[in-house]
């Protein structure tokens, strides 16, 4: 029972104030529902606007590729200096423990391996991406592959259909298409194409004219770290990705196939959200070794 005695009076309405309206620090983003901001916001930190991603999805594709043969082992301790994890949802209950408290971008599409050619892909039913509390789902699009181009833009306009429909974003992954150029042309046509059909991020590969992939985007891009480099070449890319305006990265290999990941993942963290130069950052890597 509500207390009937001892009611205060309202007093304080600010009358004259006009009320806050801030618009939604990310781009693109707006307009979107407060579920959806919620989950954003979770993922790219609101102070700085950027994200480090964690990607350990590899294995749905690649199988027990190093660095991710034992999640448990080598995963679990870079969580806790991650913005955000990707993974695919068997490893998810598998392996990472749910005491995180971190975002989960959860890889939502599977039927491809490195064994054939890509597949027709299918998507997640969005209520298993609900169970499991998912603040994005990301979906592949394979942009200039005669064969499954459509069916990838397809799933991903569906993913895009049952995010909006439960607040979830997604992020539109741009796989590479074998016969097209990997440059700013192509991944700023991806990227695109991605944002248009309704993705809420986009993830895809820095390449040299990146500012103007990043410009005709109109949603957040992290990029992917690719293949294994050299530490202070990892640097480099994960600084020049964000002076070209990226969001922030979504790294795997070149963070747990480090000597040592949890030094690197530091290290990227200092670039993505402290502008911190390549060299110092390195240096950062060094000491924390
Ligand atoms: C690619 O589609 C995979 O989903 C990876 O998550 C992504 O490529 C990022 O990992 P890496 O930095 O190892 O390329």
């Amino acid at each position: 029972m509500a207390d009937l005695d001892d009611i205060r009076e309202g007093k304080s309405y600010g009358v004259g104030v006009a009320q806050a309206s801030d618009g939604f620090y990310l781009k693109g983003s707006n307009n979107l529902d407060w579920g959806m901001k919620d989950r954003l916001s979770r993922i790219f930190n609101p102070a700085t606007g950027k994200s480090v991603m964690l990607a350990f999805d590899h294995g749905f594709i690649m199988g027990p590729t190093s660095g991710v043969e034992r999640i448990d082992l080598t995963i679990t301790p870079l969580i806790e200096y991650a913005d955000c994890l990707m993974c695919a949802r068997g490893v998810l209950r598998a392996l990472v423990p749910p005491t995180s408290r971190k975002p989960v971008c959860l890889r939502a599409d599977a039927g491809s391996t490195i064994l054939t050619e890509l597949n027709h892909n299918v998507v997640i039913d969005i209520q298993d991406a609900v169970k499991l509390n998912a603040s994005a789902i990301a979906v592949m699009v394979a942009i200039g592959d005669q064969s499954t181009e459509a069916e990838t833009v397809a799933n991903l306009y569906n993913a895009v259909d049952a995010g909006l429909a439960v607040g979830i974003p997604v992020m539109g992954v741009t796989a590479v298409g074998k016969d097209m150029a990997r440059d700013a042309r192509y991944f700023g046509l991806a990227s695109r194409v991605c944002a248009e059909n309704g993705a809420n991020i986009v993830k895809t590969y820095y390449t040299e004219g990146f500012e103007k992939v990043v410009a005709c985007c109109p949603v957040p891009i992290v990029i992917a770290g690719g293949k294994k480099l050299p530490e202070l070449e990892a640097l480099e890319l994960a600084y020049m990705a964000i002076q070209s305006g990226a969001a922030g990265v979504d790294m795997g290999r070149n963070v747990f196939q480090s000597d040592k990941p949890a030094a690197m993942i530091q290290a990227v963290s200092a670039v993505v959200h402290k502008n911190m130069k390549p060299a110092d950052a390195f240096q950062m890597f060094n000491d924390l070794k």
